[in-house]
């Protein structure tokens, strides 16, 4: 709908979002926070609970950030329903440091793990195990150049695997597993940095999950690991000691001084989520933001994304268009009506649009109306 405000037409949602200045972000990560969690950072950066100083400027052994800290767990425990036997870690390194920390810690006297290969991020992790570890690639996507997951009753599963890892949402490539994996006794270990928290998640099926913070979670500089409490006894004695779980379990992921503004933001995330409704709630909405952006792809063959329906992700959607001229003249023009970050990965080319928990869905309605008018001027 367009309407008319100082003698020029704009469109209603161009209008929210110039009353809401925020621009219609689609990066992949760093994302998006949600406005109020930024709003109450602001609000507290000079005086934070009454000390004179900002969260970063206190000790994060003091009681007021201790009790932040735990407030933050005890609140993603709740969303994700966390059983008691596992533990959260708030760790720094991001997903590639757990990339490494994952065989040093589970590893145990098992001589090789079993990794599936579902595309860009799959392969950096199994690159970096294999520097520690034999490495078996039970299910490999590339024959069918990563537009589908291969079906599970085909894939080598060792028994005597340290564990089966998997990435439930291929962040480039666009592609998302609707099922968890049946890794029978093997402990099962996700890279969930793209797609944790956009719905629920029934964590007792996993040894490990683990995510960098700066999609769903928070800024960058922080990431999160649940670990189950049995797991702990595998460590490698050569492991780094900020990535030993144990140590980190035993220091209250404390070891070493904390992202302490990062785990403060996650905490306020949390928050806001709970207030959204939990991830039910959260879930419905991605769906409903993903259905529009992908229903628009397919009503016509101008615009193109190659993953299988069946396994698409909800959260990263690259599209492309006939040629690379096209590509680019739809990224030129998108960004001057105030799109950012919608240009593909450099591995894929093209566009890709990332929609995160704190994505407005008014911002998915904008993009999708640009891309009918852009259509309608090209197609
Ligand atoms: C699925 C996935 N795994 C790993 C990474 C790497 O994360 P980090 O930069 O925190 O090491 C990313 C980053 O985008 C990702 O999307």
């Amino acid at each position: 709908m367009s309407i008319f405000i100082e003698g020029i037409v704009v469109r209603q949602s161009e209008h929210e979002n110039l009353l809401e200045q925020r621009a219609y972000n689609f990066s992949a990560g760093p994302a998006p926070l949600p406005r109020e969690v930024l709003e109450q950072a602001r609000d507290e950066l000079l005086d934070w609970q009454g000390l004179g100083a900002s969260v970063m400027e206190v000790s994060h052994r003091g009681l007021e950030f201790l009790h932040t800290a735990q407030e933050a767990e005890q609140d993603l425990r709740e969303l994700l329903q966390i059983p008691e036997n596992y533990h959260v870690l708030f760790l720094q390194g991001g997903a590639r440091g757990q990339f490494a920390a994952i065989p040093f810690n589970l590893k145990g006297d098992r001589s090789s793990a079993d990794y599936v290969d579902s595309g860009y991020w799959a392969q950096s992790a199994i690159n970096e195990a294999r520097r520690y570890l034999k490495v078996n690639v039970v299910a490999d996507g590339r024959a069918g150049d990563y537009c589908a997951i291969p079906a599970q009753d085909q894939w080598q599963l060792d028994r005597d695997a340290a564990y089966l890892h998997y990435t439930p949402n291929e962040t480039i490539g666009g592609l998302e597993f609707s099922f968890i994996p049946d890794s029978q006794d093997v402990p099962l270990v996700a890279d969930m940095s793209s797609n944790i928290l956009s719905g629920p998640l029934d964590v007792s099926r996993f040894g490990v999950i683990y995510a960098g913070a700066q999609k769903n979670i928070g800024p960058a500089g922080l990431t999160l690991v649940i670990v189950r409490d049995d797991l702990l006894d595998r460590g490698s004695p050569t492991c780094p000691s900020v990535f030993d779980y144990r140590q980190q379990v035993a220091h209250h992921s404390m070891y070493n001084t904390p992202p302490t503004f990062a785990w403060y933001l996650a905490g306020l995330v949390f928050k806001w989520l709970k207030k959204q409704g939990g991830l039910m709630a959260i879930r419905e909405v991605n769906v409903r933001k993903v259905a529009k952006l992908y229903g628009q792809i397919d009503s016509s063959d101008f615009y193109q994304n190659s993953v299988e329906p069946a396994w698409r992700s909800r959260m990263n959607i690259p599209f492309a268009l006939a040629s690379t001229e096209l590509d680019q003249l739809f990224l030129a023009e998108s960004g001057e009506a105030g799109f950012r970050y919608l240009q593909g990965h450099k591995a894929v080319g093209g566009m890709r649009a990332s929609l995160y928990n704190a994505i407005p869905e008014r911002h998915v309605d904008a993009l999708v109306d640009f891309m009918q008018d852009f259509e309608r001027r090209y197609g």
